[in-house]
């Protein structure tokens, strides 16, 4: 398996990270995925966008070989996730919804147990390498029970990177986190993609996807109804005016550039009097 070239499969080299088939999902009578088709090329970030209750952690579940789906197919680094779940297990990793982060242990000793769990060589060296990519170090050895909500996070992802696995789900990474966690972690995301990993997340926030994926997915009513680049889903809409508008602060902004944030610099040149573009026009 070489990163950034592919999957060899049966002499075939497959640029596919995950390929989604006709996917469908009923939990007693009520449909959750009718019918979901999704390509998620390798060294990708793929963003499935949905509200409340769409499908999307179903959707993640699947692909992670946590439930069985009632039709379709899935392959995840050329393996199928029914019929082969333990090849599949081997190229994946999963920051679910919720923290997996064990609070009693600290920092170091989370990562340590997850490195032996997966038999990672030199597992102390492989928890010291982490903590620092994550600015972990100075918290390294306090109770995860004491940690920010944003560093949990960081913690969650620093974790699910063990043993380098070649694709990585991220289910709502930055739910819950303040303004200055979440750009951590999009950074944390930004840096994984450019080494290679390919990422499907979910988010229910437009401008996680738009910030983080080279592609997004909309799921909705149980199907994929757009996908594409950022680019290709604003030109599903009428063509642009152009207005001029006196743009404010936003809030996220006035917050950041508060608390001296490095981040505030990059938002606040977005704060000044801009052209933008509008479709209202031509909505109306
Ligand atoms: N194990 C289950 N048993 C019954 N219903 C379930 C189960 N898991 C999910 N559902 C239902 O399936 C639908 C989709 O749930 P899912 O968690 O995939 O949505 P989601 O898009 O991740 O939502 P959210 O944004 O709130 O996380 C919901 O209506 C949910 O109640
Ligand atoms: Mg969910």
């Amino acid at each position: 398996m070489t990163l950034g070239q592919g999957w060899t499969l049966s002499g075939m080299t497959t640029h596919t990270a995950i390929e989604i088939r006709g996917l469908t999902k009923s939990f007693s009578d009520k449909v959750v995925l009718a019918g979901v088709d999704l390509d998620v090329p390798v060294g990708h970030v793929v963003a499935l966008l949905g509200s409340n209750g769409a499908g999307k952690t179903t959707v993640v579940r699947i692909l992670s070989t946590l439930l069985r789906p009632d039709g379709g197919s899935a392959l995840v680094g050329g393996a199928d996730v029914t019929s082969d779940p333990a090849r599949v297990r081997e190229s994946i990793s999963l920051t679910g919804q919720f923290a997996a982060v064990d609070e009693a242990l600290t920092g170091r000793e989370n990562l340590v147990l997850i490195a032996q769990l997966r038999h990672v060589p030199n597992a102390q060296d492989v928890a010291d390498r982490l903590l620092a990519r994550f600015s972990l170090t100075e918290a390294a050895d306090r109770k995860a029970a004491t940690y920010s909500g944003g560093m949990r996070r960081r913690l969650d992802i620093a974790m699910s990177l063990i043993g380098d696995p070649p694709v990585l789900f991220l289910d709502e990474p930055t739910t819950g986190l303040d303004p200055q966690a979440r750009i951590e972690v999009w950074e944390t995301v930004k840096q994984l993609a450019e080494a290679g990993t390919t990422v499907l997340l979910t988010t229910q926030y437009l401008d996680e996807a738009e910030h983080l994926a080279d592609r997004i997915a909309i799921l909705h009513q149980g199907r994929i109804i757009a996908d594409g680049t950022l680019a290709e889903l604003k030109a599903l809409f009428p063509p642009a005016t152009r207005e001029y508008v006196e743009k404010q602060p936003s809030l996220e902004e006035i917050f950041l550039a508060i608390i001296g944030s490095p981040n505030a610099e990059r938002t606040a040149t977005t704060a000044t009097t801009a052209i933008t573009t509008s479709t209202s026009e031509a909505h109306r």
